[in-house]
Order: C-alpha cells, then sequence, then structure tokens
C-alpha cells in the first residue's frame, strides 16, 4: 500500500542481515523459506508507523518491529502444524514442504531469533520490551489453546469467540504500535492509546481473516479456501450461521462440524451455502466495520496531527479491504 513501501523495504534489508542460511540447513532453510515468502508485514509496519508519526526516527524501531514479524513468523509455522494447513503465501506449509519435526524446531528456532533483537535496546527499554513481548506471546499461545479447543466444542459464544481473537491476533497487532511508542519514549497514556488503536484494529482483522477463508480465493489469500471449515473451527461465520440460520440449516451445520465427512469439498460448498444463505457475508462485513469504527475512535485520541492520523486510518482501511 502506498505510504508503508519504505516500512516494508526497511524490514526487508533487516531481514537479510539478520535471517541467514546456514549450518544445519535443515534448521536454517524453512525458516528462511517462510521469512522471505513476505506476507503483508502488518505488524512491523505498524511499529515503524507508529514510531515515525510520533516524531522518532523509526529507523531505531526496525530491531523491534522484525522481533515481531519473526515472532509472528514464527506463530504461522506452529499453527499450520495444529491447522493442518497445506497452503500459506500461495506456497506449500513447512511441514509439508518439509515435515512435522521440522516444523516445530524451525519454529522454536525462529522464536528465540526474535526474542534476541531485543538485546539489541538499552536495558530500561529492553525491559519494558521483553515484558511487552512475554505477556502478548503468552496471549498468543493461550489464544490459539482456545482456538483448538473449540473445534471439539458445540458451546461456543460470541464473548468466548471474542476472548480468543482478541488473544490470538489483536494482542499483536496492539502490542506492534505500541513497541514503536515505546521507542519514541512516550507516556503510558500515550503507549495505551496506540495500544487500543492497534487491538481494535486487530479484531477486524481476523474477522476479515475468517471471512476470507470462506469467501476469498486462494490465489490472492494464498491459503487453502475452506480450511478453517475443514477443522470444524467456530468461527465468527459458523457463529452467526448458528445464530441466525433457520432450523434445518442448524441441524445440518451441527452435523456436518462433528462427523468426519465423505467428501472435503463437498463439505466446504454445502457449509458456504448454509453460510449465505443465514447471511453471513452481511453479518461479518458489519462486525468488521464495528471494530474498525472502535478503531478509529481511538485513533481520535492520539497525540499526532491530522496528516499522521489520516495515514493510520489509511492503513486500517487498506488492511480490511484486502483480499490478501
Ligand atoms: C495471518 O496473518 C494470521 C492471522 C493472524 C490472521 P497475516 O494475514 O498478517 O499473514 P501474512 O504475514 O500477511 O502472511
Ligand atoms: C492465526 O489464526 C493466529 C495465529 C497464527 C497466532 P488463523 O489460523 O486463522 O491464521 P491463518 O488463517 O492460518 O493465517
Ligand atoms: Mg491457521
Ligand atoms: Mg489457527
Ligand atoms: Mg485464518
Amino acid at each position: 500500500m502506498k505510504g508503508s513501501e519504505k516500512y516494508i523495504q526497511a524490514i526487508n534489508n533487516f531481514i537479510e542481515e539478520v535471517v541467514i542460511l546456514k549450518e544445519p540447513l535443515q534448521l536454517y532453510e524453512p525458516i528462511h523459506y517462510i521469512v522471505s515468502l513476505g506476507g503483508k508485514r502488518v505488524r512491523p509496519t505498524l511499529t515503524l508507523m507508529t514510531c515515525d508519526v510520533l516524531k522518532e526516527d523509526y529507523s531505531k524501531a526496525i530491531p523491534a518491529a522484525l522481533a515481531l514479524e519473526l515472532f509472528h513468523n514464527f506463530s504461522l509455522i506452529h499453527d499450520d502444524i495444529m491447522d493442518r494447513a497445506p497452503m500459506r503465501r500461495g506456497k506449500d506449509t513447512v511441514h509439508e514442504k518439509w515435515d512435522l519435526n521440522t516444523g516445530i524446531l524451525s519454529g522454536d528456532a525462529l522464536l528465540i531469533l526474535a526474542y534476541q533483537l531485543f538485546e539489541k535496546y538499552p536495558p530500561n527499554i529492553f525491559q519494558e520490551m521483553a515484558m511487552l513481548f512475554s505477556k502478548t506471546a503468552l496471549q498468543v499461545c493461550e489464544g490459539q489453546q482456545y482456538d483448538i479447543d473449540f473445534e471439539s466444542s458445540d458451546h461456543v459464544s460470541l464473548e468466548d469467540y471474542l476472548k480468543m481473537i482478541n488473544y490470538k491476533t489483536a494482542v499483536l497487532l496492539g502490542a506492534a504500535m505500541k513497541m514503536g511508542a515505546i521507542v519514541a519514549k512516550e507516556s503510558d497514556e500515550c503507549k495505551n492509546n496506540f495500544y487500543e488503536f492497534g487491538r481494535n484494529l486487530g479484531i477486524a482483522f481476523q474477522l476479515q481473516d475468517d471471512y476470507l477463508d470462506a469467501f476469498g480465493n486462494t490465489s490472492s489469500f494464498g491459503k487453502q479456501i475452506g480450511g478453517d471449515i475443514l477443522s470444524n473451527k467456530k468461527t465468527f461465520l459458523y457463529l452467526m450461521a448458528e445464530k441466525n440460520g433457520n432450523n434445518n440449516d442448524i441441524n445440518e451445520l451441527k452435523r456436518l462440524f462433528s462427523e468426519a465427512p465423505d467428501n472435503h469439498q463437498q463439505k466446504i460448498e454445502k457449509v458456504i451455502s448454509i453460510y449465505k444463505s443465514a447471511g453471513v457475508i452481511e453479518a461479518t462485513l458489519e462486525e468488521i466495520q464495528k471494530y474498525t469504527r472502535k478503531a478509529n475512535s481511538n485513533l481520535q485520541a492520539l497525540p499526532i496531527s491530522e496528516e499522521d492520523k489520516n495515514k493510520l486510518f489509511t492503513y486500517g482501511q487498506y488492511l480490511m479491504g484486502r483480499e490478501v
């Protein structure tokens, strides 16, 4: 997106310095592979953009920004194992291209590489960053556990779902922005306002991800369409169909989500057609709007110029309008 290229370029340059191919190749090749496949670089962009709009030299935030991107990539390798996902960023997932053990260990190493980047900061900043990072990373694990628990649960409420996505996805976007404000040595109030903006954006972002998982297309999204359906994920789409569908559809949906399917493609098609007739598309787009609006009201509280608010606003709009 226009306006974020310079941040992505700065991150990619630093990746070339930090993520190097060396022995043992079985460990470092998958790391290099996943990180080089790119992705949108949302989290580091948020860190650098925050630092920049706070009028601090954003190059100082590059190590923290990359730490978050490496953590994100670690979580994707392990998430793809847990979600049985064959495709990521338009290519084979790490555990498909190599094997399960390679995915586990290269993921672990990526997490350590992420931590190591905080060593580039002086002790007081290091401590604040490490504390935020550890707290956030643990919340991501909790969110991921709820996500897996819900696959086999028939009693997931909207509140449960929102808590789950807050942890697995939103807090990392919040932390990404807060990191930028930490580098800029801002007040606690300012740091927390950025955190809340990022967190609400993160909820909208995960809702959009759930939506694209069913209604996107593989070539732009880069992931298998219907993956959440095959894993019986209790996404916002499922919960809305359960709430607003007719009785026949609800019973059919519950059956499809509790029995092993004879035919995977057929299961996906049936569920998508139930989603459509239950008005799930409209409900999801509305919920995405709701959290985008919340984020935009957080934006008003930020101590930055109107021009810079507009920059953050535009980036948020780009994320919510995305197909990737
Ligand atoms: C995917 O994140 C995982 C979610 C939290 C939805 P992204 O959509 O940011 O993935 P990349 O990094 O752009 O590939
Ligand atoms: C991702 O949730 C959350 C984390 C990776 C922590 P998803 O499982 O929906 O992410 P994708 O769709 O596989 O990218
Ligand atoms: Mg997944
Ligand atoms: Mg997952
Ligand atoms: Mg998803």
